[in-house]
């Protein structure tokens, strides 16, 4: 098996379109453990970023887990949770600015001068919003309407360039460009517009062939075991034609296992649906099975290391939010100079 699971070497594309290092800015939200779309959607990519010499800015967004969901959960344990996730995957504390959004004031009074910069139409026909609506069941609220704007706070507060995410990010993406340019329109010219940067596997699909998400059950998270992973893979679902091939719309279960091996082996998925071919599904996710945990235990390793001396975990959040308030602070003064609210001179 081990010439499947062979590892790649790098896989992502960098931006070029920068002469001097970009600051990037991204973030995920606590609701549950981060997995492995995580990983090959973004976590990846900020690392390479990382190393390329980019700034990285990462914003745990724990004010957006309460956009569609009634209690916060357990929040310490997964914001620490994430920053070992985080580490382990090799984002370098000495240099990132990591810190939970809720304990930055300033960004978040960014807010109120942002929502009068939008509509209420352009707000309720973001598709991304629509969808997390449907799958909340419960009525929308205005938390959930906005949070798109609140997003664009985290970004513009800190004159991001690159914003690393997945396909489905991308409307909010723009709602950040819209403030931007309005903004610099209305009052005078702060913020950068940022990009989008799309990974190769923007969007993975879990396990029962849906969308892969924290809250659905359906993924592998990165604390995973090498059992719990193996189980998790065993049960996803294919369908009933043995021979493998790669067709994402007619195969979207096969297409998920073959993206998700063929991408950390650096290789085409077709290429790999080939060499399985008639082998079917259980050689099929015996491959994805190995190539994923191979890949991750070092990963795992680290983070189990990393959960054992929490403190040095909390360290790199009083010392990002730190960092994230002076930022914060700067721009904010800027914005209230700029809309004539510097009252005091
Ligand atoms: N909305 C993002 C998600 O659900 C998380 C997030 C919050 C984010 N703030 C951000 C992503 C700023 C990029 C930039 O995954």
């Amino acid at each position: 098996m081990s010439s499947f699971a062979a590892q790649s070497s790098s896989p992502f594309q960098l931006p070029v379109v920068h002469a001097r290092p970009a600051r990037v800015l991204t973030g995920d939200r606590p609701t549950g453990a981060l997995h492995i779309g995580h990983y090959l959607g973004s976590l990846r990519n900020r690392v390479a970023l990382q190393a390329s010499g980019a700034e990285l800015m990462v914003v745990i967004a724990d004010y957006q887990v309460i956009t569609d969901r009634d209690g916060v959960g357990p929040l310490p344990e997964r914001v620490l949770s994430m920053v070992a996730d985080y580490l382990a995957c090799g984002i370098d504390p000495d240099q990132a600015v990591i810190f939970p959004h809720s304990a930055v004031a300033e960004l978040n009074q960014l807010i109120v001068p942002f929502l009068s910069l939008v509509s209420d139409a352009e707000l309720r026909r973001n598709p991304t919003v629509k969808a997390e609506l449907d799958d909340s069941h419960r009525p929308l609220s205005a938390l959930l309407l906005t949070y798109p704007v609140h997003q664009a706070a985290d970004i513009l507060f800190c004159g991001a360039d690159v914003v690393p995410v997945g396909r489905d990010q991308l409307p909010h993406l723009e709602v950040s460009r819209l403030i931007a340019r309005r903004f610099n329109d209305r009052y005078e010219r702060l913020f950068t517009e940022p990009q989008a940067l799309l990974s190769e596997v923007p969007l993975l699909l879990g396990t029962d062939g849906r969308k892969m998400s924290k809250s659905r059950g359906n993924t592998i998270s990165l604390g995973a075991s090498e059992d719990e992973t193996a189980a998790a893979i065993r049960g996803a679902v294919t369908d009933a034609e043995r021979h493998i091939s790669y067709e994402p719309d007619r195969r979207p279960g096969v297409a998920a296992l073959l993206e998700m091996a063929a991408s950390i082996q650096g290789r085409d998925p077709g290429e790999l649906a080939d060499e399985i071919g008639d082998r079917g599904a259980g050689l099929l996710k015996r491959v994805a099975t190995d190539t994923v945990n191979e890949h991750l235990r070092p990963i795992r390793a680290r983070r189990a290391e990393l959960l054992a001396a929490p403190d040095q975990l909390t360290d790199v959040l009083i010392h990002g939010i730190a960092a994230a308030t002076d930022i914060a602070r700067t721009t904010l003064t800027a914005v209230r100079r700029a809309m004539r609210m510097n009252y005091l001179g």
